[in-house]
């Protein structure tokens, strides 16, 4: 997003705590003319001296693995996080973008998920801490939209996948890309059937900077709707990588949606927005990013 926002003229102001992110991943922009970065938790109050257009609130545990991890920092960034991200918006007169996610629809009854499907969330189970925190965000956002009159706006982001992520933070395509490349069994959990979506990253950037700049202040749901199934896609990924890994089966972790495919009609229609990278051309760059780095340049977490 920082990337895109530049080559477009802005300037941008960077803000991260580092807690599930990675600070090599912003090397490329220090130094750049137009990009200051400030290492703040946002969970505390901020303040920016520079005069703003607009917040961008991208800023959570973003992976099953990190947010079980951290399920009190994901509720806070969430919540105080937020809150502070939209108190600096309306300081400064500037509109607002929350990033939410695909996981407000818990395990849909509904499919593909519409932006009108209420979802089907368990408040209390183990991956609750992201799905309410994003939920009680987006109430939040609302909020001070009607409130303040705050212009904001509210993606619902589906799986996005592309360099730069981390390859050990249990989401599917850097798990699958991992185990392929060091030709250790893919595992897949349940028999595979369950299906997902995948949505290259500079195609989402072009949706959510399209959202930022549209009056719609419900959610739109930003993904890509070419949905096949884990099995299917452990395999594509084996065929790419030329692994001869072998594709083994683990117990279903606990609320593991069976299903995920965004109805997109509203971006296409609001915001002239689809995805044009076909999957293996974004597993391709993927693949090079990761293929490019030597195991210790990689970003393995902590
Ligand atoms: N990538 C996806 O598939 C996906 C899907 C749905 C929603 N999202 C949402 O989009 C946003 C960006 O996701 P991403 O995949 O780029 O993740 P990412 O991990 O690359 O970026 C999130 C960043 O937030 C930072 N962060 C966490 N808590 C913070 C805090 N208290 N203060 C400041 N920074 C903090 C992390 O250090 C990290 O660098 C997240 O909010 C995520 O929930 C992503």
């Amino acid at each position: 997003m920082c990337d895109r926002l530049l080559a477009e003229g802005h300037a941008v102001v960077g803000v991260d705590n580092f807690l599930t992110g990675a600070e090599q991943n912003i090397t490329h922009l220090m130094g750049h003319p137009r990009f200051r970065f400030v290492s703040h938790d946002i969970t505390q109050p901020l303040s920016v001296a520079d005069p703003l257009d607009a917040v961008v609130n991208m800023a959570s545990p973003a992976s099953p693995k990190d947010y079980l991890e951290h399920p009190i920092e994901t509720l806070d960034v969430g919540s105080a996080g937020t809150r502070n991200t939209l108190e600096l918006a309306r300081a400064k007169s500037a509109r607002y973008l929350l990033t939410s996610t695909s996981e407000c629809y818990g395990d849909p009854l509904v499919h593909p998920q519409v932006e009108t499907y209420w979802g089907n969330v368990n408040p209390v189970g183990p991956r609750s801490c992201y799905d309410e925190s994003k939920r009680f965000a987006e109430a939040l956002t609302m909020a001070y939209h009607r409130t303040h009159g705050l212009r904001t706006n509210i993606a619902r982001i589906f799986n996005t996948y592309g360099p730069r992520m981390k390859l050990d933070d249990g989401r599917v395509v850097p798990a699958f890309v991992y185990q392929a490349l060091r030709g250790e069994p893919i595992t897949i959990f349940g028999d595979g059937t369950q299906t997902r979506s995948f949505c290259y990253v500079s195609d989402l950037v072009d949706g959510l900077y399209r959202l930022m700049h549209s009056d719609e202040h419900y959610p739109v749901n930003l993904g890509n709707p070419d949905e096949m199934t884990i099995l299917e896609f452990a395999e594509r990924i084996r065929g790419l990588t030329g692994s001869s890994s072998p594709i083994v089966s683990r117990p279903l972790p606990e609320d593991d949606p069976r299903q995920r495919q965004p109805d997109i009609s509203k971006a296409r229609r609001l915001l002239n927005w689809e995805p044009r990278v076909p999957l293996e051309e974004g597993l391709r760059l993927t693949l090079d990013h990761f293929r490019g780095h030597t195991s210790s340049q990689l970003f393995i977490g902590r």
